[in-house]
């Protein structure tokens, strides 16, 4: 027999127990004589020793010809240990060991992941990820996202959603990323699309009287990778039909209630605060705001209209950030915040200093007594403090006083990584205007109602930056975990919003035709959302890149170094798919 119990199981009330244990050996220490090692399995660690004075030869030679990450068999008697070790959960036994049996001999491992936390290289733990894996911090992290799943499955199943699997060889979805291709032997010439999530299925499931939908759903896009994005992730999909938005709202509350009390032990409180759209553009300058902290932007465009500061009056929008504390900031850390503003496209970072009620440095003696009356009115800053201005078009000075806020915070330490606040985005705008392409894109995706009110204009084209939908997002601490909103179920609607994108009947009825004629048996109102499990558990893990809560992830670099992933296949394949590689020059 291998085992008898497991490596993180035993306690003082199993004294004088005979017991067997399997495991990997964590390390190998040998004092005179005396060996020690701490035996590890997925549940713990458990100390093992033996002792030369009351074992026979042939085991003391076992014992000495082990190493780390040997996997090894041991029998012995479970003994209280004077001292206990309070860093584990068995420490306060330890195993007198009687035989041991050598399973498997290890190679030195490549890096060193014993003590929890991986100090090596990214690629490398990569590359050997089967051990990277066995370090506690990652086993850790993948229980807790089988919590979650199993959280997540119970909950919704107890509301009556049913599971349901959606293909994974598609045709091009709407999500707005590049497409994974599959090529199809059986028909030369043609391609499956991996789907970029399983939007268009479960709004048919919908249409099929399915009701409740959900799925754990792996998604695929082709986009650039980044710390919170993979090629291929995992969504917590649902839909339901005759929903309201609000019905959304409160399940999605008690579903992450459920997902945190049952993955990480922490109660979090709802209902969760729901912001407007503009609203948290205005206040945040961004649309996933981190509402642990304040620090909220400023604007103050109508005060700096005829600014004597020709910066200020040439600008569409000028709005500040006012820190509290920061009056000592030195030239040389204003230069690294300027500079970081200029990266994010900024001309410039104007700021003053707030001492005794009085602006002071930076460009203080070009604003005028209005202008100063005004930051400091707006500022509510308690005491003295700095306030860094943007001014330029509303959109990029939002963005660099948003992004500025988040890292001052940060290095200011102004939040708790175990505070979790949730907010709803509501009302975004249905379309935005693309400079690039000179059209009209979807703000989520093409298949949003517009909020009643803005029907009209809808189906008459007009007022088109003016209408808002019914969509949302969750945002978590910055970070933006799902996305969802009430579906169009007509047709004609539908087909509208096609050609306000710039499609044509042609390529609509090509690309959706099968959605559009569904929709005319029977479509019934339904909505729904999607959430990102990979980013919801790199948030109770705190970890900083979803990579570290996925198995086997790829690289920023989108590849698989475990396997070299993607790799070339032989001309055969090739041949039998009829695709011929055109290699660059
Ligand atoms: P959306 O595209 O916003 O919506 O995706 C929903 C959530 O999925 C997560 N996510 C990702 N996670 C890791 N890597 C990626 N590359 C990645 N892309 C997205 C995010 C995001 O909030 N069909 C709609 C949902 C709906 O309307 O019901 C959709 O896919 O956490
Ligand atoms: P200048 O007059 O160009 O030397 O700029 C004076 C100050 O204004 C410097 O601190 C610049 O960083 C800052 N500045 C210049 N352009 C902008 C801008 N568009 N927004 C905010 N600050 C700016």
């Amino acid at each position: 027999m291998y085992r008898t119990k497991n490596c993180g199981e035993l306690r003082k009330s199993d004294e004088g127990k005979n017991v067997t244990l399997s495991g990997w050996i964590h390390k190998y220490r040998n004092l005179g004589g005396l060996v020690f090692f701490d035996l590890r399995d997925r549940y713990g660690i458990t100390q093992i020793i033996f002792d030369p004075n009351s074992l026979g030869e042939n085991i003391m030679e076992t014992a000495n010809r082990c190493r780390n990450e040997y996997v090894v068999t041991i029998s012995g008697t479970v003994r209280v240990k004077p001292e206990p070790n309070k860093n584990l959960s068995t420490g306060e036994i330890e195993i007198a060991a009687d035989n041991i049996f050598i399973e498997n001999a290890s190679k030195t491992p490549p890096f060193n992941f014993l003590d929890g936390k991986s100090d090596s290289k990214e690629d490398l733990r990569l590359q050997y990820r089967y051990i990277d894996l066995r370090s506690a911090k990652m086993t850790q992290n993948l229980l807790v996202r089988h919590k979650v799943t199993m959280a997540v499955r119970n909950y919704l199943s107890e509301k009556g959603f049913i599971e349901i699997e959606t293909p994974t060889f598609s045709k091009s979805t709407p999500e707005g990323a590049r497409d994974y291709l599959v090529p199809c032997r059986i028909f030369p010439g043609t391609f499956f699309a991996l789907p970029q999530s399983p939007q268009i299925y479960k709004q048919l499931l919908m249409v099929a009287g399915q009701d409740k939908y959900f799925q754990i759903a792996r998604c695929y896009r082709d986009e650039d990778a980044r710390g919170d994005r993979q090629p291929e992730f995992t969504q917590i999909d649902i839909e339901t039909s005759f929903p309201s938005q609000d019905e959304i709202f409160e399940l999605t509350e008690e579903l992450m209630k459920k997902s945190f009390s049952q993955g990480i032990n922490v109660e979090i409180q709802t209902p969760f605060i729901r912001i407007p759209y503009l609203e948290a553009m205005e206040d945040y300058g961004v649309d996933k705001p981190d509402i642990r902290f304040g620090l909220k932007l400023k604007n103050i465009t109508d005060v700096t209209r005829n600014s004597g500061f020709k910066v200020f009056a040439d600008a569409q929008a000028v709005k500040f950030l006012a820190v509290g504390g920061l009056e000592n900031l030195s030239r040389k850390q204003i230069g690294e915040y300027e500079d970081y503003a200029k990266h994010l496209g900024a001309k410039g970072l104007a700021f003053v200093k707030v001492t005794g009620g009085k602006l002071e440095g930076g460009i203080s003696k070009f604003l005028s007594e209005p202008e100063i009356d005004e930051i400091l009115a707006k500022s509510e800053l308690k005491g003295d403090g700095i306030v860094f201005f943007a001014a330029d078009k509303l959109s990029l000075a939002n963005k660099v006083l948003g992004n500025l806020r988040n890292r001052i915070a940060k290095e200011l330490k102004l939040y708790r990584e175990d505070d979790y606040r949730f907010c709803f985005i509501v009302d975004f705008p249905m379309f935005e205007f693309s400079e690039e392409e000179n059209r009209w894109q979807a703000m989520h995706h093409m298949f949003t109602m517009p909020k009643p009110e803005f029907l009209e204009d809808m189906k008459k084209g007009e007022n088109l930056e003016n209408i808002l939908g019914q969509l949302y997002d969750l945002v978590l601490n910055g970070v933006e975990l799902s996305s969802g909103s009430i579906r169009i179920h007509d047709s004609a609607l539908q087909e509208k919003v096609f050609s306000i994108l710039g499609m044509s009947k042609e390529e609509y009825e090509n690309k959706f035709g099968f959605m559009l004629n569904a929709f005319k048996y029977g479509a019934p109102p339904h909505g729904g959302i999607a959430h990102g499990l990979d980013r919801m558990i790199m948030l109770m893990c705190h970890e900083e890149t979803i990579r570290d809560v996925i198995a086997f992830p790829k690289t920023k670099n989108q590849n698989c170094l475990m396997m070299d992933a993607p790799s070339e296949v032989s001309p055969e394949q090739l041949e039998e798919l009829s695709i011929s590689i055109v290699k660059e020059k």
